[in-house]
């Protein structure tokens, strides 16, 4: 990330705060709203925060000469007012974000700094089961190994802090630890990162507490928020396991994430679970970025995907194999399943979702990133005839 600062122009103090956890890195240097062109163009800034309140005048005075200095800046207002922002954006902001969504603040942020050094901010992918077992590590795990696979700098983290079975899964030893990470997170840069986080042979880092259990509760909601945004600057993507309840830990992840992929299998207790984790996403507000996904899909049970899109309240976006033997198979030898069973079906419709994910067709670089929503599509109509 820049060492130039970001300026914060009449933010509150609580802002200033809330970016200092999340972005550990940046240079964030407070100013009043309202200074001229010439001065901002001094003050070298990569990005600017302005906030609109109390005066908006002001703010949006301010937005004006940053534009002119050529500094991109955020705009932080508290109501989503199709003029206020309209107005904000004709006198060149590039971004305008509520008052109190964080989370969107930082990847707003974390995007302008990364653009201007050419490059997006990696995307977060929660993989969350609707119950237990139904798979949620192992798409974890071959999604991450296929984005890793697909160019982009991966890393697997497993949430669960006391009981992970990432590391069992990929056959790895205990290693540098979440909390290891969150407690050097100001240290760290991306060659430490490389030497220190556990690799697996297909190329992705992996972390999880691993024996470190004892201190997983200092892992907070705003230490795991801090820890994804940092793995945002240094991944391409970041696949996100373990999770499961509606804890503090897991909302933060959640808010945290671009894309939910909720798992769910063919059976009753499943499907009836995966409709309440919707309920629950849509009282939380990601059910935007959430994406029903079939795993162990069988054609011919009763439960089709019709039936579970029906239950469920949500379009079945991809379906995954049932393929025990090839699951199995790369579980006893610490394998994924792109190298164990390339040609395997449960390997194409792993792939399927990468392809996705990711938003380009395999033979396509990763470019510029469409929403979920737009990349979705294509399966959508591909899956929910079925
Ligand atoms: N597509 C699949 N086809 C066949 N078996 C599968 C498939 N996906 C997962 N399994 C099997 O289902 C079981 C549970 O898988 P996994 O551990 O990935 O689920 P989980 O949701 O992470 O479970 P937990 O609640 O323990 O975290 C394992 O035995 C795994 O091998
Ligand atoms: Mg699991």
């Amino acid at each position: 990330m820049t060492t130039r600062p970001v300026l914060l122009a009449g933010a509150p103090e609580s802002l200033l705060q809330q970016l200092r956890g999340a972005l550990p890195n940046a240079v964030l240097k407070p100013c009043k709203a309202g200074l001229s062109a010439e001065q901002f163009r001094a003050a070298g800034a990569a990005a600017a925060v302005v906030a609109l309140e109390p005066d908006p005048e002001t703010g949006f005075r301010t937005v004006r000469d940053l534009a002119l200095a050529g500094v991109p800046a955020i705009v932080v207002g508290s109501q989503k007012d199709a003029d206020l922002i309209l107005r904000a954006m004709r006198e060149g902001a590039k971004e305008f974000v509520l008052v109190g969504d964080g989370p969107g603040l930082v990847r707003a942020l974390r995007a302008l700094l990364r653009g201007g050094e050419g490059r997006t901010a990696g995307a977060v992918h929660a993989v969350f089961p609707s119950k237990g077992g139904v798979g949620a590590t192992t798409l974890a795990a071959n999604l991450a190994g296929l984005l890793q696979a697909r160019g982009e700098r991966t890393c697997l983290v497993d949430l669960n802090l006391n009981m992970g079975d990432v590391l069992a899964f990929l056959d790895l030893p205990g290693g540098f630890s979440i909390s290891d990470v969150i407690a050097n997170i100001g240290r760290l840069d991306r060659s430490l990162l490389d030497t220190t986080l556990l690799r697996h042979r297909s190329g992705i880092h992996v972390l999880a507490q691993s024996h470190r259990v004892e201190d997983a509760d200092r892992v907070d909601p705003g230490a795991l928020s801090a820890l994804i945004g940092f793995l945002r600057e240094h991944y391409g993507a970041v696949v996100l396991d373990g999770l499961r309840s509606f804890d503090d830990l897991s909302v933060a992840a959640l808010d945290a994430s671009d894309n939910v992929l909720l798992v769910a299998t063919q059976e009753v207790p499943a499907v009836r679970d995966a409709r309440r984790c919707v309920q629950l996403f849509q009282r939380l507000g990601h059910d935007r970025k959430l994406a029903l996904v079939v795993n162990r899909y069988q054609k011919q049970l009763e439960i089709d995907v019709q039936v579970m899109a029906d239950t469920v309240g949500e379009p079945v976006r991809a379906t995954v194999a049932n393929d025990y033997p090839a699951v199995i198979r790369c579980v006893n030898k610490g394998l994924l399943l792109a190298e164990e069973a390339p040609k395997a079906q449960v390997t194409r419709d792993c792939d399927a979702i990468a392809t996705l994910l990711l938003g380009t067709e395999p033979e396509q670089q990763p470019a510029a990133k469409r929403s979920f929503f737009q990349r979705i599509l294509p399966l959508r109509a591909s899956h929910a005839t079925e």
